[in-house]
């Protein structure tokens, strides 16, 4: 064979058994110490976050490796994007048949797989259209659009005046707009001038919302129906209802940011469910990828879908056709394996356990489905916590300092989460 043939064969092999073994990724990442990994990404990476101190190089299901080979149950599915946990042998299947075929065109042309998924999700969830993108944020984004240029061409705002309102504690990514809305000064601070037209109103209070509508010049409400990263805020019996009622009386869209509270994680399909209730935007995202590839998307009947005409909005890669091969199966296999089912289940398990640790410690718990939290006394450092829960063998960390965010893949058995209630309860009954 010709030289220059088989060293292209070798290649290919050589992708083809990192594609089919993605354990050889495991053997790589070991010969480095986790030190040697936290040294590195200290030196080379922009000091945007603060990692636990585990550098993992294998999951599956709901387990976690480290590179020394320790196992650990992940409790945060990475903000819970992995709630169909970790590497779905069907999502990774659906990937690379798909890989292997047609993976990106751009929306200059058409693919035969975006339209699939675009009706196969506007008939689950109840919409006429669907708008792809790729992160939870631009998702935002583009709900904030369609709801100002909807406000300008339906409601007859008049032309730079609209404002969209927000609730305190929002958190709905990192962009110039989502910080602009931020209440947390670890979010805006040092990053004005801001943009303008966002209001913010306390969460779970009508009245404010009442209050704000009455403003004709308001286009939209935007709003977590349990806050994720504010600690697992859940509002009272009645928040949804009362939204959705308000906005209808004073014609303002409201905007459901269900990127971490969708898709099965909270019990239900969508966390909106619980009060029968339809936003008129609905923002996915995290858990569409199944943990494989960034998808995110709105989802919106026509009045407001089509405010946004040809060479308005737009992503090179929203709604390509591997995202949506992928998304296509994340969903269906949260549908088939009655996730959210699980989650409403096992989060009853869960907190009953919790419930039983001793409250000057753990002061609350709250959530559903299989997103909840702890409050942790301020007295007690809850990163020092998370890191004696880390050495138990369960993976967490803290948000807003004293809360501990407690989401397991949805997959978990009862079995696994009391084994995993039990390693908390030990670790926070060390500091009684
Ligand atoms: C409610 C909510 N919206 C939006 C986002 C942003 O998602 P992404 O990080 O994918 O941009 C997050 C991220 O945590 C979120 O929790």
């Amino acid at each position: 064979m010709d030289p220059l043939a088989r060293v292209a064969l070798l290649n290919i092999k050589r992708s083809a058994r990192v594609l089919l073994y993605p354990q050889s990724w495991h053997i790589q990442c070991r010969k480095l110490t986790s030190q040697q990994i936290f040294d590195r990404e200290a030196k080379y990476g922009a000091h945007n976050y603060h990692p636990l101190p585990v550098a993992l190089c294998k999951a599956q299901g709901v387990f976690m490796w480290d590179v020394e080979g320790k196992r650990y149950f992940d409790f945060l599915s990475a903000y819970s994007a992995v709630n169909q946990g970790h590497c779905h042998p069907r999502i990774y299947k659906a990937m690379l048949d798909q890989a292997k075929t047609l993976t990106l065109t751009s929306r200059a042309f058409y693919s035969d797989v975006l339209g699939e998924f675009e009706e196969y999700i506007t008939k689950l969830f109840g919409y006429d259209k669907w708008l792809p993108m790729n992160t939870g944020v631009e998702g935002g984004e583009t709900a904030c659009k369609l709801a100002r240029k909807w406000g300008y061409s339906c409601k007859g705002i008049p032309q730079n005046q609209a404002k969209i309102i927000f609730v305190e504690g929002n958190f709905w990514g990192r962009t110039m707009s989502a910080v602009s809305s931020s209440t947390d000064p670890s979010s805006y601070g040092g990053f004005g001038p801001f943009m303008p037209g966002f209001e913010i109103i306390p969460y779970d209070d009508l009245s404010a919302l009442q209050r704000a509508l009455d403003d004709p010049n308001v286009c939209a409400f935007m709003v977590e129906p349990i806050q994720g990263e504010s600690g697992v805020v859940v509002p009272k019996d009645g928040y949804l209802k009362g939204i959705r009622e308000l906005c209808t009386r004073y014609n303002v869209l409201w905007i459901a940011d269900e990127v971490q509270t969708g898709l099965a994680r909270t019990g239900k399909r969508i966390a909106v469910d619980y009060e029968n209730v339809k936003p008129d935007i609905l923002i996915l995202g995290k858990a569409l990828s199944g943990g494989f590839y960034p998808v995110s998307g709105v989802l919106a009947n026509d009045p407001v879908m089509l405010a946004i005409k040809p060479g308005e909005h737009g992503s090179t890669y929203g709604g390509n056709p591997l995202g949506c091969r992928i998304a296509l199966e994340a969903v269906r296999v949260l549908e088939e394996e009655k996730l959210a089912e699980n989650a409403e289940r096992l989060g009853h398990v869960l907190r009953n356990e919790l419930n039983k640790l001793p409250k000057d410690v753990v002061t609350l718990v709250r959530g559903k489905g299989l997103l909840n939290a702890i409050v942790i006394n301020k007295k007690i450092n809850a990163m020092d916590i998370c890191i004696k829960l880390k050495e138990h063998g369960l993976l967490a960390k803290p948000t807003h300092g004293h809360i501990i965010r407690l989401a397991p893949p949805l997959i978990i058995t009862e079995e696994q989460i009391r084994e995993c209630a039990d390693i908390i309860s030990k670790t926070i009954l060390t500091y009684n």
